[in-house]
């Protein structure tokens, strides 16, 4: 899959406000900061598309992307920053909840990991929510230029050790970063595999 388009086509609260063409979704979602603007940049090749910043709680609505006229990508406000209100965190986390149950258009949820830590309390509360919603999703570590390629993999053998005190099999797993483009290539064949499989069904 390659991306020749990337547009901005809109930023809503509520799925009532998406963009009107019904469209393939793939969105992004983690903790505040993980670098969730920064990837969809990664993958378009365009780094100011997603509005990105080293203070976390900078998306704040669900931002899509349309990319090659046929499916959009979707960035999504993070979770578990502690800096803001709480009624700031609750509106947040009901925009994201609004738009994971009721988009009919949603095919996965990436859910991004920070490479350098271990996964936390909030995100083994989150992957189990969205098992028990059956969303389907796909678990993407960020930032992997930060730290050589033994603690990156010892890192991501551990997680994926506590993932499975969870599941029975792990959801796909990408390693990937931004800075490098690392990863970049295998999510974008993973969404084209999944557009083909839809539209040959
Ligand atoms: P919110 O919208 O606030 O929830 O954050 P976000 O998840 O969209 O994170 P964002 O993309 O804004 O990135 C947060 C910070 O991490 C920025 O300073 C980015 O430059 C940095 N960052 C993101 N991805 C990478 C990466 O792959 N490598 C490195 N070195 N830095 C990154
Ligand atoms: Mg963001």
């Amino acid at each position: 899959m390659k991306i020749i388009k990337a547009i901005f086509s809109g930023s809503s609260q509520n799925v009532t406000g998406k963009p009107a063409k019904k469209l393939p979704e793939f969105a992004f979602i983690g903790r505040s900061n993980v670098g969730k603007s920064s990837l969809i940049n990664a993958l378009c090749k365009q780094g100011k598309l997603a509005h990105t910043s080293s203070t976390p709680g900078k998306t704040q609505l669900v931002n899509h992307f349309l990319i090659n006229d046929s499916w959009y990508l979707v960035d999504l406000p993070g979770y578990g920053y502690a800096k803001i209100s709480k009624t700031d965190r609750e509106k947040l986390a009901a925009i994201n909840q609004n738009y994971i149950n009721e988009s009919e258009e949603l095919r996965v949820l990436f859910v991004l990991l920070d490479s350098r830590l271990e996964i936390q309390k909030i995100d083994l509360q989150f992957l189990t929510e969205l098992g028990e919603a059956e969303v389907p999703f796909a678990i993407i570590y960020t930032k992997c230029d930060k730290q050589g390629t033994f603690s990156l993999n010892e890192r991501v053998e551990n997680n994926n050790k506590i993932l499975l005190e969870y599941w029975e099999v792990l959801p796909p797993v990408f390693l990937t970063s931004a800075e490098t483009g690392k990863g970049r290539e295998e999510i974008l064949d993973y969404i084209g595999s999944i557009i083909d499989k839809k539209t040959i069904q």
